[in-house]
């Protein structure tokens, strides 16, 4: 089922004088469930496309239709709702809260709810223990490795159950070994979750994790590999 459609869309930046063209007629179809690589060199434009699907940029021309809905010029309240209810984010610097523990860290989110505790720590229990961190949930996030904090950031970003995950680099600060092995990590999540995965990436291993792969070079879709494409 299809959960996103690109549509045409240009992204430009303007840098006094100049247009920087970032994206340039950029047309991909997402389907529920696809685990996406969108690869490329650095300054492609992947930043700016995951942006523009997370609802934190709006694009020059085009649109983007998420779950039949065009996303591409809400209002702010609106947009921030999306990202709320739909959306889920890990960042290449992982972004966890440095005096709260793993656990704390995790269960974040979802304090913003005002759902019954000891389910919630059952949740945080159980996605801790998916990612293979149950022994490291009173860790601070300075005990633990680039590895483990990224595997930290996953169930952080899933923990509210969203339909789409959105990972910029998430693999940058990991060398290419524990890159595949976080990639790894979410597509286990993507297989037992139903979870949407896109993530970016200039490391040709870690791209080979997934399922569909979109490369971008100057801002412009070179390829499409992978099931269904459009
Ligand atoms: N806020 C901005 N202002 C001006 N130019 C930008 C901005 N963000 C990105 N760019 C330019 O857009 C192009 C694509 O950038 P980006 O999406 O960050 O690529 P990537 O993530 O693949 O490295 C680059 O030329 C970059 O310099
Ligand atoms: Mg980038």
């Amino acid at each position: 089922m299809s959960l996103i459609h690109i549509n045409k869309v240009s992204k430009d930046y303007h840098l006094g004088k100049t247009i920087v063209h970032a994206l340039t007629d950029i047309n991909i179809n997402i389907e529920k469930g696809d685990f996406i690589a969108v690869a490329g060199p650095s300054g492609s434009g992947k930043t700016t496309l995951l942006n523009l699907i997370g609802t934190l940029d709006t694009p020059t021309a085009g649109e983007i239709i998420f779950e039949e809905r065009n996303v591409s010029n809400l209002p702010d309240r609106e947009a921030t709702r999306v990202r709320a209810t739909k959306l889920g984010f890990i960042f290449q610097t992982f972004n966890l809260v440095p005096v709260l523990n793993v656990f704390e860290n995790v269960e974040f989110p979802l304090l913003i709810n005002e759902r019954d505790n000891a389910e919630n720590r059952k949740d945080v229990t159980e996605l801790l223990t998916r990612v293979g961190l149950e022994q490291y949930q009173k860790h601070r996030p300075d005990e633990l490795s680039g590895g483990q904090r990224q595997r930290v950031a996953i169930a952080r970003a899933l923990i509210n159950k969203p339909m789409l995950i959105l990972a910029d680099e998430p693999t940058a600060n990991l060398d290419s070994k524990t890159g595949e092995n976080i990639v790894d990590i979410m597509l286990k999540m993507n297989k037992e979750l139903g979870t949407t995965f896109i993530f970016s990436t200039h490391d040709p291993k870690v791209v080979r994790h997934a399922t569909k792969k979109i490369y971008l070079v100057d801002g412009q879709v070179d390829k499409v590999e992978g099931n269904n494409q459009s």
